[in-house]
């Protein structure tokens, strides 16, 4: 059995880590030659945000090939470098695997889109309720409906985020057997952990109009997620007890990841769940300006130790990662208390019960963006929202301030390195802008503090 319960874990938007070509996106050997740096922090685990082949509409969660590795990112050599060099420092990679839906333009989806029946039963395919009237009136994670019409079948095909994300139907078996080749391809090669992006959301039942939310209790949690995990971890990573694996738990509860994360190993080893970081929303909508509540968050992270503990069922714990905004801007000052708070932060989350993940500059306590043009954003649900808020009614000026607290894109910002051009990350044009206050803010600083917020162990 892994020791995972004892580990840390460091999380790795490669596009944003660090460029080793000189085109402004980072990349695998970026990642590689920055290995003894993630080493001195004392991780056992990168997780890897996807790098498999992907048009990169939702920069990588929209997977074309399961089996390569996009060319932005590099080769399966690099890969197999990245892995081995890992494995000399005793670090371990954990992918992340898209299993919810794929891209528009993987091939599966290409030949539904020809009519070919097995493939369109590889997806949710659905008549309307009327013409011109989709199937549900459940509302996309990304913005805008779940539902796109495809006229030469007279149906709709599901896509819970992006349109080009059609969602995959995990009730058809040669669905799970084909992801769980991909699975086996990636142990093949040596890899020790999977982190399975939002999992909860793969067994899809009742296809009902919501008048009471955005439709999301009709597909979280579904009423065969567990069977089907169980499946995939027999079939696969469970025959590999130095596997870990955690999944994505989108608005899930805490009574299905007692069963998710359980340590009897049957499902998987640990969930991330993510009430704690909707504090700042109003009951599930992120695009408004709330305060945050602090008592609430305190409330909730406490019930969900407490209550995982009670049946030995493992959290992943966390405040950052690709999708929120940096913890230190949040929940913590960005100015005169930007190293204390960033300090608090860190220690809260590093001595609760459960793995920590840090996220990259997390550890630099690296901020929000601080973008003010629409132009500077680059994320799909961002830009998305930019307009559905003023569609909404709302002036230019506030949905900017929405954007600022809430968008994505604030911990996309490339790492900060170094105090030189573009903080270090590349020579080239970065494919977002490096926040500007990498002069201060930066890995050469912190390293050479004595107080600095991380630990380094060679310190
Ligand atoms: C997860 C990912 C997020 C992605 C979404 C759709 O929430 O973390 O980045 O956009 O799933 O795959």
């Amino acid at each position: 059995m892994s020791d995972f319960r004892r580990s840390v874990g460091y999380q790795i938007y490669p596009k944003s880590f660090c460029d080793s070509k000189g085109d402004g996106r980072g990349d695998l050997k970026g990642v590689t030659s920055k290995l003894d740096y993630i080493k001195e922090l004392g991780v056992d685990y990168i997780w890897l945000t996807p790098f498999f082949v992907s048009p990169q509409n939702d920069n990588g969660y929209d997977v074309e090939d399961y089996y390569n590795i996009d060319p932005r990112y590099g080769t399966m050599e690099d890969f197999e470098e990245l892995a081995a060099e890992a494995g000399k420092r005793g670090i371990r990679l954990m992918l992340d695997m898209v299993f919810n839906h794929t891209s528009s333009r993987h091939e599966w989806f290409k030949k539904a889109m020809e009519g070919d029946e097995k493939y369109k039963n590889y997806y949710i395919f659905r008549k309307g309720k009327a013409p011109g009237v989709p199937p549900t009136n459940w509302e996309s994670k990304f913005g805008g409906g779940v539902w796109e019409y495809v006229e030469k079948f007279d149906e709709y095909y599901l896509h819970l985020f992006d349109v080009t994300q059609p969602d995959l139907n995990w009730d058809n078996e040669e669905v799970r057997k084909e992801l769980q080749k991909v699975i086996r391809f990636w142990m093949g090669k040596g890899v020790k952990g999977f982190r399975f992006d939002v999992v909860n959301l793969i067994s899809k039942s009742v296809y009902e109009d919501d008048y009471e939310g955005d439709g999301r209790r009709f597909y979280t949690d579904g009423p065969n997620i567990h069977r089907y995990l169980r499946e995939l971890n027999a079939a696969t990573f469970g025959t590999d007890t130095e596997i870990i694996t955690v999944g994505e738990m989108s608005s899930t509860s805490m009574e299905n990841c007692y069963q998710y994360g359980n340590g009897d190993g049957k499902e998987l080893s640990m969930v991330f769940s993510f009430h704690h970081l909707k504090v700042d929303f109003m009951g599930n909508e992120k695009w408004v300006l709330v305060p945050a509540d602090f008592q609430k968050l305190k409330n909730i992270l406490f019930s969900w130790q407490k209550g995982m503990q009670e049946h030995d069922a493992w959290n992943a714990v966390f405040w950052c990662n690709h999708d929120q905004p940096r913890v230190v801007s949040r929940f913590g000052n960005e100015g005169r208390y930007w190293k204390a708070s960033a300090k608090m932060l860190a220690a809260t989350i590093h001595l609760l019960r459960g793995m920590p993940y840090i996220y990259q500059g997390e550890e630099l306590g690296m901020t929000n963006a601080g973008f003010t043009d629409i132009s500077q954003y680059r994320d799909v649900e961002s830009l998305n929202h930019f307009r559905i808020l003023q569609d909404k009614g709302l002036t230019e000026a506030d949905a900017y301030r929405i954007l600022q607290v809430h968008s994505r894109d604030n911990s996309r910002t490339p790492m900060q390195w170094t105090a030189g051009k573009n903080g270090g990350f590349t020579n080239g044009e970065p494919w977002i802008e490096v926040n500007k206050n990498c002069d201060r803010i930066n890995a050469e600083a912190e390293l050479a503090d004595p107080d600095s917020i991380s630990i380094f162990t060679g310190n």
